[in-house]
């Protein structure tokens, strides 16, 4: 069974599109793809755009609506589509403007169990050269979800779309891949009310990743957490946190890529609840840090 390639997008409705473009081409290094129709396209690396800004002047505050996933081929895409099918979930259109990005032939949306929309599609469009701006992320890597409908969730994620499972930390948050063997290309952890807890970034290198926290120092964005070392992914890490603007911002200095081999046959950890094992840098057991 196959899953989805990867994780290419989120789009996020938020109060002030121009303000909360500023805000990602700034500390986030995005580069604007294009504005239309409503729609503020922010790339990172190659692919067309790994965030989509859909204004609502009403909100408060940003609000994730959407996640969207390229697919090898039709026929994975369509073995997927029949899964969600017989699963019961429902099966609409995808976002009428993404439409221009991808081939539509076949793409499809649904509702995973915490009523978030999810986007499949095949042949994502990209870039011939990546943004100019220096400090631009190579891609997207992740969302992190939390959920009150951890055991649903994670049968939804790994059952029907076919991804598979990497680590585990007890019973408590998954790390899962698609086919493009990144250690997560979503994950999942229990919780009592629903969140985004953070979007990840992966960016050019370590002193990219630490030009990029002196930036948000100095201009007083708020680092909801500092420097992490995860076991899971082997990714050095900060966190941002503007919620005009989205959920937290991961940015990271690698991430492990699985071989096609430890792909095919990797069996997943069951990690112990214990700090030092979500980020190797903690001192002791009661040394927490939410991530
Ligand atoms: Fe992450």
């Amino acid at each position: 069974m196959k899953g989805p390639l990867s994780f290419e997008y989120a789009r996020i409705a938020v109060p002030d599109a121009v303000a909360s473009r500023r805000w990602y081409e700034i500390n986030v290094g995005l580069d604007t793809a294009s504005t239309k129709e409503g729609h503020t396209y922010l790339r990172a690396g190659l692919k067309h755009h790994a965030l989509d800004l859909v204004e609502d002047r009403s909100l408060p505050g940003a609000v994730v609506k959407a996640f969207g996933f390229s697919v090898e081929s039709p026929e994975v895409l369509a073995e997927i589509k029949e899964r969600v099918r017989k699963a019961g979930k429902p099966i609409g259109e995808i976002d009428a403007m993404q439409r221009h990005f991808c081939t539509p032939d076949g793409s499809f949306s649904t509702v995973d169990p915490t009523g978030m929309t999810l986007e499949f599609f095949i042949d994502y469009q990209v870039f011939d050269q990546p943004p100019h701006r220096e400090e631009n992320p190579l891609f997207v890597v992740h969302p992190f979800i939390a959920t009150e409908k951890y055991d649903e969730v994670v049968a939804f994620y790994l059952g029907v779309l076919g991804f598979k499972a990497s680590d585990y930390i007890a019973n408590v948050s998954a790390f899962i891949r698609s086919e493009d063997r990144l250690h997560h290309s979503f994950a999942i952890k229990r919780a009592k009310t629903f969140e985004v807890a953070h979007i990840c970034f992966m960016v050019k290198s370590f002193d990219h990743l630490m030009r990029a926290r002196a930036q948000a120092i100095y201009r007083k964005v708020q680092i909801s957490i500092d420097m992490s070392n995860h076991s899971a992914s082997k990714s050095i890490a900060f966190y941002l946190l503007d919620p005009q603007h989205g959920p937290r911002i991961e940015l990271c200095d690698g991430h492990r890529r699985l071989t096609p081999e430890e792909h095919a046959t990797m069996t997943p950890r069951r990690m112990a609840i214990d700090p030092r094992n979500i980020d190797i840098w903690r001192a002791a057991e009661d040394d927490w840090h939410d991530l």
